[in-house]
Formats: structure tokens, sequence, C-alpha cells
């Protein structure tokens, strides 16, 4: 069954998760892609931004205002109670995955595990073609996803399908995601191979569309470095980076 992400339970207990990869490692990369920190970077879509999480993690280290959208009103609603911030707007979006913003005026876009959540191609497309609309030329989106080939690898604090099995594009994939202390969530995830990925980034406009597969450098030397021994060599993300 799908995680239904407009349930205010499925809200509170994702914001149960610690994000202790996507503090270490992955967000920061994100952010690099899709060049925050860059002179001309003064506001940032955030498209499904979830509670708010990134939104907030993107304020901590860059001068820029965020305008952090998402279809499900629970999750927002999350995120307005912990998070709110003058540098932030919190925006619901309709079925049409349309935003209220007018075209080209967008510095930077990122989405962090959006598309893995989402069971139809359509969908995806439509928002790729969305967050082309808006951005202005010469901005980029960076998209954060689970790595789709990253099956059954036993990561420390989070496992994608199970290892052995082939999963076809769009095909339901279970993602458990370790909480210290208590039961892993488990998520149903949508499983989209890299290539379809960068051609829908393409079939909307993007130039020059790549991909990024970060691991945890060697020097990180956070607290909870000894728990992520195999998040060294093998990416559990990787970032699809597309320039309008
Ligand atoms: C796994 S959560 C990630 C939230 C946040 N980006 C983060 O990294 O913490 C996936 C989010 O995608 C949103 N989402 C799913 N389908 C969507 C759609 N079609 N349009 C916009 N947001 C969507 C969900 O409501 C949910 O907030």
């Amino acid at each position: 069954m799908s995680t239904d992400w407009n349930l205010l339970e499925v809200a509170e207990s994702y914001e149960d998760y610690e994000p202790v990869r996507e503090r270490a490692f992955a967000w920061a990369a994100l952010f690099e892609q899709a060049g925050l920190a860059e002179p001309g970077c003064r506001t940032v879509l955030d498209y499904g931004a979830g509670t708010g999480r990134v939104a907030a993690e993107i304020l901590r280290g860059h001068d820029v205002s965020v305008i952090a959208a998402d279809r499900s009103p629970s999750m927002l609603k999350v995120a307005r109670s912990k998070r709110q911030d003058p540098r932030i707007s919190y925006q619901v979006i309709g079925d049409d995955q349309r935003l209220e913003l007018p075209d080209d005026g967008i510095d930077a876009a990122i989405s962090s595990f959006v598309f893995v959540c989402i069971p139809d191609a359509e969908i995806i497309q439509n928002i790729v073609s969305e967050v082309y609309r808006v951005l202005r030329p010469g901005a980029t989106y960076a998209v954060l996803d689970v790595n789709p080939d990253s099956i059954g690898v036993p990561f420390e604090i989070g496992r994608y399908g199970e290892a052995g099995r082939a999963y076809a594009a769009g095909e339901a994939i279970e993602m458990r995601l370790a909480r210290p202390g208590a039961e892993p969530v488990s998520l149903v995830d949508y499983h989209w191979p890299k290539d379809a990925q960068l051609d829908r980034l393409r079939a909307a406009g993007f130039r020059e569309v790549g991909l990024v597969e970060p691991t945890l450098p060697a020097d990180y030397g956070g607290p909870d470095q000894d728990r992520m021994p195999v998040e060294r060599t093998s990416p559990p993300y990787v970032i699809y980076v597309a320039r309008k």
C-alpha cells in the first residue's frame, strides 16, 4: 500500500526519523550542486518540501529566502508549526502540480526524496516541467533521491528494497528507515532508474543534464561516523543536476 503523505500521522512519523546521513553529506552536496552559495542566488524553490527540514537546513548556511511547496497539507502543517521563519514561505500545490509563481523568476530549485515517492511517471514529468517554467534561464534544478542502484545494500540507517530482486520502472519498493530505539519507519517508494529521470529533465527543456553520487567523505569526523561504514564506499543517493 502507498505511503499516504496526506495523513498527519505519516507526517509526524516522518518527522521522528533522524536524517543523520542527509545532514552528514547529502544535503550539502545537493545545495552545492544547485548553486545556492552563488552570489546571484536569492530565492530558492524547495519542491516537495515536506516538514520544512530541508528549507531550514538551507537557511543555516545561505543568505536566501525559500519557497517551500508541497502537495500534502499535513506535511506543511507540521512544517508551519515547527519551522516558522520569515524567510520561508510555504505553499500548497494542487493536483495540477502548478505553483503560484511567475515564469523565469527563481534562482535555484531543489527536491529532496520526492520523485521516489511518486508512482506515476506523468506526475513526475509535470513537476519537472513546472520547475523548469519558474526557474530563471541559467538556473539549476538539483534533485536528491535514493540511489536506484543501491537495492538491498545494508546501509546502517536504511535499506532500499530486497537484495537480489529486480524492480521494474515505477514498481513499488520498500524503504526501511531506521530510528534509534524505535521500530524502523517503513515507506513505500517507487523505483525509477537513472536514465528515466535524466530523460524527463531533458524532455522538460533542461540542458546540461547529469548526475553525481556522493559518498560519505573520508574526512567526515562527525559523532556518528562509525555508524556509516558502507556509506563511504557505496553511494546511497543520487543527485540529478539540470541547468535551464
Ligand atoms: C519523503 S518526503 C520528503 C520531504 C522533504 N523533501 C525532506 O527531504 O525531508 C516526500 C514529500 O514529497 C511530497 N510529494 C509527494 N508527491 C508529491 C507531488 N506530486 N507534488 C508535490 N509534493 C509531493 C510528499 O507530500 C512529501 O512531503
